[in-house]
């Protein structure tokens, strides 16, 4: 398998192989590290992290995944460039591209990240956008790889803002990798009929099911219940009748329960507003896996990174 110079916008662009061969070779590379093995397959490259929006696992994820393999990180905050406010995204593109060896990018419009992969001449990889999160979706099928020791059959069932990048994602995600999917929201958040048809010959060709609802009874049978905050970045303002409207979605006890299952995992992309989305004592459980989720990502984004942007022969 060869990633080399592949750009990391969304799950969209990757094949069902490619996306299994990631999480591979993030498995190999969390291996080595808790053997205190790290590499020099980055060795020299410089990395540009560009954040509009803040981050604590996407950024740090990025910066030890680079370290730890010989790169050398340089984070650029929302103040620190010109990005957007008097440069051009594109001419923020040509310059970064000039001098780094690659491109993260967290922001707003999903428009920006592929525009400075248009122009950069480097691969850039999608840190979170309005609309996807991708290198978020290989850190939570690592984290269920490891917890189930299989994939394709799986049933995952997402509860919350139908609509967000978690929702976008994770419904590419799985129906590439043959897990059963269900999205349960209030129909106003249901996700687009688009993105759905999309995700359905995902579905058909790998095998897994596709369910959009907006009855609790849905989770029946779920492997994992999946959360995510009720008002992403950037929609402060939505807050209050995000509230309103999810309240009777909130993982708790009594949703757990209704899976009809004792070993439903607990899963969430963090931060968590606990008491919204997911009360404490589910978040706090034996079945909570957030922080092997949180732990993968740095091992998952190092995969990425190794796989689009290092020597071939030391993968
Ligand atoms: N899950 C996630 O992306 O976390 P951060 O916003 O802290 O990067
Ligand atoms: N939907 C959330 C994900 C955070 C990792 C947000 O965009 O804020």
């Amino acid at each position: 398998m060869n990633l080399f110079g592949r750009n990391f916008l969304t799950l969209k662009d990757y094949t069902r192989e490619e996306i299994e061969y990631l999480l591979d070779l993030a498995m190999k590379l969390k291996v080595d590290k808790k053997k205190g093995i790290t590499g020099d397959r980055l060795k020299g490259k410089n990395i540009a992290l560009l954040f509009e929006k803040p981050s604590t696992r996407t950024r740090c994820a990025f910066v030890v995944g680079a370290r730890d393999e010989g790169g050398f990180p340089e984070y650029l905050g929302k103040d620190d460039i010109q990005l957007g406010h008097k440069e051009s995204v594109a001419d923020t593109a040509r310059v970064l591209g000039r001098m780094f060896d690659g491109i993260e990018f967290r922001g707003f419009k999903h428009s920006t990240v592929e525009e400075l992969a248009k122009y950069a001449g480097v691969p850039v990889w999608n840190g979170l956008t309005d609309e996807y999160h991708p290198t978020q979706i290989l850190a939570d099928l690592l984290t269920m790889r490891e917890y189930f020791g299989k994939l394709e059959g799986l049933n995952f069932v997402y509860v919350g803002d139908g609509r967000n990048n978690m929702a976008n994602s994770l419904m590419i995600g799985m129906t590439k990798l043959g897990v059963n999917m269900t999205i349960l929201a209030p129909k106003s958040l249901h996700p687009s009929d688009e993105l759905v048809n999309l995700c359905k010959g995902y579905a058909n060709k790998s095998g897994a099911k596709l369910n959009i609802s907006d009855d609790l009874n849905a989770v029946k049978g779920a492997d994992v219940i999946y959360t995510d905050v009720w008002a992403s970045m950037g929609e402060e303002d939505k807050a209050k009748e995000r509230i309103e409207l999810l309240r009777p979605y909130q993982v708790n006890k009594a949703l757990m329960d209704k899976t009809g299952k004792d070993s439903t995992i607990f899963m969430h992309c963090l931060p968590a507003v606990k008491g919204y989305e997911v009360t404490e004592d589910i978040f706090e459980s034996d079945k909570s896996v957030v922080f092997d989720e949180a732990e993968n990502r740095m091992h998952t984004i190092k995969a990425v990174m190794v796989a689009t942007l290092g020597r071939e022969d030391d993968k």
